[in-house]
């Protein structure tokens, strides 16, 4: 129970990879707020995760938009008075070959995984300021360190995350405040369970460890980063890809 009575944020929480962060989170004693753009399956999982040992709360709040997310951090205060650790999870994909990419597509990933980490870590440097610590985990992807074919935007959107998780790493060093990222490899979620049977048999093969990742492989690295051991740990970009990048 190494996070007993911290308060965590979880954006996108509701199901796949932010889930399995909440719920591993929620086993370390934590309380979460589990912030989604759907709010039946936030509340859902907010449901599944609530024990005696801990609070679960469901908030509605799309992370492209500012306004939402400052009332997302604002009912987290009101109801638990502070903020420790942030896990910017949310994230999509509208893949596509660059000369057929839609100007709307690269918008639309760029605002969700990039500047709806802006916005969420923005809103929670004050509390975590004057606590004076703080964990931030942004969930990268392989893809922003080697990109892809077909995913240009998403790999962008990756790439820059991995920027700012540094930036804000230099900038809020100094109030105890770490911010790390964790890069998926494939991992099986909804978001990669439409890909077809000949994809996923090829990345398959380049998977040393010889499949794809599960949700609990990424919250265990996230669960690690905002552990009290790993108090020294701030700018870094943890990997969790079965080997299929190594840097
Ligand atoms: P998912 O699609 O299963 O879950 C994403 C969650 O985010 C959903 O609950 C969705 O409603 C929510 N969401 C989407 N847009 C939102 C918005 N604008 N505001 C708030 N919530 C929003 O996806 P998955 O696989 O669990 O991905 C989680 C994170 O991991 C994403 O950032 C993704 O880019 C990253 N990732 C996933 C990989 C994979 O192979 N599944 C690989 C590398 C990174």
């Amino acid at each position: 129970m190494g996070l007993n009575g911290q308060v965590a944020i979880i954006t996108g929480g509701a199901r796949g990879i932010g889930k399995a962060i909440s719920r591993c989170l929620a086993q370390e004693g934590a309380h979460l707020v589990i912030s989604d753009v759907n709010l039946e399956e936030a509340q859902r999982t907010a449901k599944e995760l609530t024990s005696g040992l801990h609070r679960s709360m469901a908030v509605e709040a799309n992370v492209v938009d500012g306004k939402a997310v400052g009332e997302l951090v604002d009912r987290t205060m009101k109801e638990f008075g502070r903020i420790d650790i942030l896990i910017n999870n949310a994230g999509i994909t509208r893949d596509g070959l660059l000369l057929r990419m839609k100007e709307e597509d690269w918008d639309l990933v760029m605002n969700v995984n990039l500047k709806g980490a802006f916005h969420c870590t923005k809103s929670v440097l004050s509390a975590m300021s004057k606590q004076r610590r703080g964990r931030i985990v942004n969930i990268a992807s392989v893809v922003g360190v080697m990109g892809n074919a077909g995913q240009a935007n998403y790999a962008a959107s990756k790439a820059a995350l991995i920027g700012f998780t540094k930036s804000v790493a230099r900038e809020y060093a100094s109030r105890g405040i770490t911010a790390n990222a964790v890069a998926p490899g494939f991992i099986d979620t909804a978001m990669t369970q439409n890909l077809p049977a000949d994809v996923r048999e090829s990345l398959m093969k380049q998977i040393p460890l010889g499949r794809l990742g599960v949700p609990e492989d990424i919250a265990h690295a996230v669960q690690f980063l905002v552990s009290e051991g790993a108090g020294y740990i701030t700018g870094q970009v943890i990997h969790v890809n079965g080997g299929m990048l190594m840097v």
